[in-house]
């Protein structure tokens, strides 16, 4: 869905910017131009913003919390399993 007419930017784009490193509607600006023209898309760009943003860091958590992550690290430890 085109979300800033003024530079045809979508939804998806400014997703993958967000995805891409930034952090804010400013730098997102940069990165694909949305919003940076009459502004009237400003409020829904931060709304996806944010909710990009949001979505990555429950994305990281529930990775940082992954039965698996407690085993990083313990390949060194005396005793431990080592494959073949
Ligand atoms: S519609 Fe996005 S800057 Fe004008």
């Amino acid at each position: 869905m085109i979300v800033c007419h003024c530079h045809g930017v979508t939804d998806r784009e400014i997703r993958a910017s967000v995805q891409n490193g930034a952090r804010t509607c400013a730098e997102v600006a940069d990165c694909c131009g949305a919003s940076s023209g009459c502004g009237g898309c400003a409020s829904l760009v931060a709304e996806i913003v944010h909710g990009e943003r949001r979505r990555l860091a429950m994305v990281r958590s529930d990775a940082a919390a992954s039965p698996l992550a407690c085993l990083a690290g313990l390949s060194d430890a005396p005793g431990a399993f080592q494959p073949a």
